[in-house]
């Protein structure tokens, strides 16, 4: 099959990886990918011009990595050009594109979620930090590729973190803080078919810990340990077929990934946020598991068959991934520092997200381009053996003043972590 796959990050290479054998077009994609795709320009934000390469390259599925063309149109206009696409209309995408929009889905579905409310002056600021504190959970109610939300007990914080976003033009949302370890369950949806993942749990701070700034993702691993065994058919009960009902009811089915980011409190799991696409980079230790092929499953959701797919196949054990990244990330990431190692150009254990190539595929030298430059992914029988994997590939890269956490899932590994 002919697939073009949009994005340019870890997680659009796990799906290349997880797609390989097939016929594979990246866009923009970065230099890591060009072993297993051809890599070609495109304009992520424009739906004409993914479409016109779709119809170049004659594709015969468009799988969307991030959440911008969503939020876009790009699975409308390829719909309308007659292209099978895997991920969910301008309408159903609102679900990551609006928090205000989750909001009143949710309500409707009888979702549990955090209360909150939107702010659309900063008349009203005092009055919302006065109802949400001590601990504010500040939110831009648009999209902020991850980095648009702020937890803080520190009222001046949150104050100006939501001033940046009025003063940006997105209302801000405050919201109350859920309580109970965090699941990213990633659920494929055709309608009302749902058919969930493997669940996962990612690494949001910078540094050990859970210190440090909020970022795009420093880690992740899956499935976790510490869910009962009925928890992930929990979550597809309470959230995802409730939700997947609602937005069908609205005459916006979704069609495409829905992740689902839980909060398991006292009550059971309630919504920190839904997004419209693959987690990143929970994507990458997820799929690293699945055996069954993707790309069939892929073009069943995108032709509204999901129902005749079978159960979803799975290697044992666990996956992890450690996320290198540049100095100065999140801040003021230094790019353009030369990456070595042996595992560099093996997609079974490093993924690439923001690496450029000086050179040839043979014999030139990776740089670092992004932020996150790339990550590990181990495997193992137990969660510590495939941390301890992941950790091993890591530890054969070298670029100089990256840096990676190392304590991740460390909580989990040491039952820290119960409901
Ligand atoms: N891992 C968080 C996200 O993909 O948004």
């Amino acid at each position: 099959m002919r697939i073009l796959v949009i994005g340019s990050g870890g997680r659009e290479h796990a799906l290349l990886h997880a797609m390989h054998g097939h016929e594979l077009t990246v866009a923009p994609g970065n230099a890591g990918m060009a072993r297993l795709a051809t890599v070609r320009p495109v304009d992520v934000a424009s739906p004409e011009a993914i479409v016109e390469l779709a119809r170049d390259v004659a594709a015969e599925l468009v799988v969307i990595g991030p959440e911008v063309p969503l939020v876009a149109g790009a699975a409308d206009a390829l719909a309308e050009a007659g292209i099978p696409v895997f991920g969910p209309t301008k309408a159903a995408a609102q679900l990551e594109g609006s928090k205000a929009f989750a909001k009143d889905v949710m309500a409707a579905a009888g979702v549990r979620t955090a209360a909150a409310t939107r702010v659309e002056s900063a008349d009203d600021l005092a009055a919302a930090l006065d109802e949400y504190g001590p601990r504010y959970v500040v939110k831009d109610d648009g999209l902020a590729g991850g980095k648009g939300v702020v937890v803080t007990e520190d009222r001046a914080e949150a104050r100006a973190h939501a001033e940046a976003v009025l003063n940006a033009g997105n209302p801000v949302l405050f919201e109350s803080f859920l309580e109970g370890p965090e699941v990213s369950l990633f659920c494929l949806v055709d309608g009302e078919t749902v058919v969930p993942l493997k669940p996962a749990q990612d690494h949001k701070r910078a540094y050990d810990n859970d210190e440090g700034p909020n970022t795009g993702g420093m880690g992740a691993y899956a499935p976790l340990p510490w869910l009962p065994e009925d928890g992930v058919q929990t979550i597809v009960d309470e959230i995802a077929h409730p939700v997947a009902a609602e937005m069908v009811r609205r005459g916006t089915p979704y069609q495409g990934l829905l992740y689902i980011g839980a909060a398991w409190g006292p009550e059971g799991p309630a919504v920190v946020e839904f997004n419209a696409r693959f987690g990143d980079p929970e994507t990458q230790a997820v799929l690293s598991l699945l055996e069954t092929p993707l790309a069939d499953v892929l073009l069943a959701v995108a032709e509204g068959r999901l129902g005749e797919v079978g159960p979803l196949e799975w290697k044992d054990g666990y996956a992890a991934l450690v996320v290198l990244a540049a100095e100065g990330y999140p801040q003021a990431a230094k790019t353009g520092g030369v990456i070595t190692g042996d595992a560099l150009d093996d997609a079974s254990k490093v993924l690439h997200a923001g690496t450029a190539l000086e050179g040839g595929l043979e014999g030139g030298n990776y740089l670092a381009s992004g932020g996150r430059v790339l990550g590990a992914v181990g495997h193992g029988a137990t969660l510590e053996e495939a941390v301890a994997d992941a950790y091993e590939v890591i530890g054969g890269i070298e670029l100089p003043g990256s840096f990676y956490r190392k304590d991740i899932a460390r909580p989990a590994i040491e039952g820290a972590i119960s409901l």
